[in-house]
């Protein structure tokens, strides 16, 4: 359907766990998160009651993300449920890779069509910084996990955090010479607590193009990123901008959170229970949330933080 301005709206984040076996500084806090209690979270059965109400509102494409989704007991059957709703023509799903050499091909059997994977650096000590707890060999596995279960697509994910990773760029983009993966680089979002990092952390998208001067661009895949590529390269390098150049003009999706709220805006703090309801009410309350999905999600800098009450790890991303 579309929303009060005009935009359709065909894409559900579902985030399905705020839980992480990972604690990424941009993304939560380092003592994790208070965990809540099970009555709180969305049963299975209301989860995939709310992709069937959103399905019948118009959404096309399902992404499953967290925290951490595959930490989440019983992800590869919820997939498929998800996969198996009419309307659904997509499944994709955001993750840290870790936990991908036991699940990359029970997710492709599923259905899950698309992965995209969350790695910020390539040396192993600076993972373990940022991660406060990781070891890069496990991504690393879950990347070649990922490539050697056949799906359609993988993305690197590389948040750009400067003083920490501006001078990986190259390196990160080269990934994409070496394997048939796009790597996107995606400016740090300033959220509600969400690390110490100063002002010198928070670097445009254009360090990329400004490092990286055999980028051409390419056209773009329907997703947020601008899009290049590097001679010879056999997949794209992306560029994410939402604090330097928000794409809130052509936002397609919605947000429901593993506690039932619906997010119609990452960055605001409304948000929508849909939790103990029915398929009519959720269908109510998920067009309503659509309607109210604001134009877009105000200035975000170092000192204008995002409004959403919300870490990372409880909203998907
Ligand atoms: P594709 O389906 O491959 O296009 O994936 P995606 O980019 O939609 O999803 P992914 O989970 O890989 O997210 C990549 C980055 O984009 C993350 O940092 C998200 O937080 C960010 N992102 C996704 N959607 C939005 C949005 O609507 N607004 C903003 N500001 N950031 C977003
Ligand atoms: N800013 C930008 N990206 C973030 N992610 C998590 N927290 C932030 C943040 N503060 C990214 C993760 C993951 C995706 C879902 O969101 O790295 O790839
Ligand atoms: Fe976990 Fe992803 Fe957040 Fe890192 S960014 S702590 S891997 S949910």
């Amino acid at each position: 359907m579309l929303d009060h301005y005009g935009r359709r709206i065909t894409y559900l984040r579902l985030s399905v766990t705020e839980l992480c076996n990972l604690r990424c500084r941009y993304c939560m806090p380092e003592d994790g998160v208070c965990k809540k209690q099970h009555e709180e979270m969305l049963t299975r059965e209301e989860t995939v009651c709310a992709v069937r109400a959103c399905a019948a509102l118009g959404i096309r494409k399902l992404r499953i993300t967290g925290g951490e989704p595959l930490v989440k007991a019983g992800i590869v059957d919820l997939c498929r449920e998800c996969a198996a709703v009419d309307g659904i023509e997509e499944v994709c799903l955001t993750t840290n890779g870790t936990l991908l050499p036991k699940l990359a091909a029970g997710l492709r059997d599923a259905g899950v069509s698309r992965l995209n994977i969350s790695l910020d650096t390539l040396q192993p000590e600076k993972f373990h910084y940022i991660t406060r707890i990781g070891d890069l060999r496990d991504a690393l596995g879950g990347i070649e996990a990922a490539l050697q279960a056949g799906f359609e697509k993988v993305k690197i994910n590389s948040v750009l955090i400067g003083g920490f990773n501006d001078d990986e760029i190259a390196d990160l983009a080269e990934l994409t010479r070496r394997y048939p993966v796009d790597v996107r680089f995606i400016e740090l979002m300033p959220m509600y607590d969400s690390g110490d990092f100063g002002p010198d952390a928070f670097i445009p998208y254009t360090v990329v193009t400004d490092q990286l001067s055999e980028l051409e661009p390419v056209p773009a895949d329907g997703g947020v990123a601008k899009l290049y590529r590097l001679p010879g390269a056999l997949g794209n390098v992306g560029l994410i901008s939402p604090v330097s150049a928000h794409f809130c003009a052509a936002c397609n999706r919605i947000r429901i959170t593993a506690d039932g709220k619906i997010k119609p805006c990452l960055h605001s703090s409304d948000e929508i229970s849909i939790k103990g309801q029915d398929y009519a009410g959720m269908l109510e309350t998920i067009r309503s949330a659509i309607l109210a999905k604001p134009q877009w999600h105000g200035e975000l800098s170092y000192t204008e933080r995002s409004h959403a009450a919300r870490n990372m790890n409880q909203i998907g991303g």
